[in-house]
């Protein structure tokens, strides 16, 4: 049994994900990616293969994504993170026909076809207003832990108006608003309405397909899941494995060589 890898080195956090040729999820982690990127590549890539059990000469292929994704060393290609949650979305979901990807840094609205493939994209453009940075700041301004934050929202009747569309003065907006004695939860519902105000113009740029699937770590959060849904007057598919979803697509790419390498006429035949 050959086994093939995925690592996406984002901007914030790195995850490693190790599949068999089932396409089955067998190992998986998740670090901080923290200043030295090369380290936290090679560091989810070790824990992913002991979660797993799988011996590392057994891992044919490993293809590395995210922003970090030319430091991934021991990487033998690397694809871009649409691609790649764009495949994963489209394994767990295969309904899927539009991704939205929450990352630490950026957000991206992606549109697949039928067969898992791009169709266009676009993302947040150099600003982090609608990102997990932005309830990173707001989750620091409050006091109050990142896995948290959905909780707590989501005890909110009434989302105070945000208005500040900047990370950098979401602070002071959140704690003037705390000095007028707004409610906690209020604040934090009104944060994710705002982000998901922000997501839906996104999403209308490239189209608004049923089905909808939310991948990144910001998917973790329920009240974002809550909020978007709203926004959207949708069910989203969400699940545990939306935040390894561009790890889980560069893995399914890293297979797709291994099995390339073994039928290639097939290859040739179908490239012909
Ligand atoms: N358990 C959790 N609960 C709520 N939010 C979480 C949780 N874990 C992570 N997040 C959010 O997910 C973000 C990181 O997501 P992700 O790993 O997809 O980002 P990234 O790939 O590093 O960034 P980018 O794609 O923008 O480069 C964090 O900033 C945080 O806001
Ligand atoms: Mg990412």
């Amino acid at each position: 049994m050959a086994y093939a890898a995925g690592v996406d080195v984002g901007s914030t956090q790195t995850k490693a994900v190790i599949i068999d040729e089932d396409r089955n999820i067998v190992g998986r982690a998740l670090i901080d990616t923290g200043a030295n990127v090369v380290a936290a590549a090679e560091n989810a890539y070790s824990k992913a293969l002991a979660d797993g059990s799988v011996p590392e000469e057994e891992v044919k292929y490993v293809v590395g994504t995210g922003y970090g994704r030319y430091r991934v060393t021991f990487g033998h290609s690397q694809v871009t993170e649409i691609s790649c949650h764009g495949r994963g979305a489209a394994q767990i979901f295969p309904g899927t026909r539009t991704v939205v990807d929450m990352g630490g840094q950026d957000t991206k609205a992606i549109r697949i076809n039928e067969n898992g493939d791009i169709d266009d994209f676009c993302m947040n453009d150099k600003c982090a207003a609608g990102t997990g940075r932005f309830l990173g700041a707001a989750s620091v301004a409050l006091d109050i832990p990142l896995g948290d934050l959905g909780a707590t929202a989501l005890k909110s009747d009434k989302g105070t108006k945000i208005s500040t569309t900047c990370t950098v003065f979401a602070e002071s907006e959140v704690l003037s608003w705390l000095g007028r004695g707004k409610r906690i939860e209020d604040i934090l519902w009104g944060v994710h309405q705002s982000i998901a105000s922000r997501s839906l113009s996104l999403l209308r740029r490239v189209g608004l397909n049923d089905e909808i699937t939310f991948t990144g770590g910001v998917s973790r959060n329920t009240a974002m899941v809550k909020a978007l849904e709203d926004r959207l007057e949708t069910k989203l598919n969400v699940s545990d494995d939306c935040h390894y979803m561009g790890a889980l697509g560069a893995a399914l790419f890293a297979l797709d060589h291994i099995l390339a390498a073994r039928h290639p006429h097939e290859t040739t035949e179908a490239s012909a």
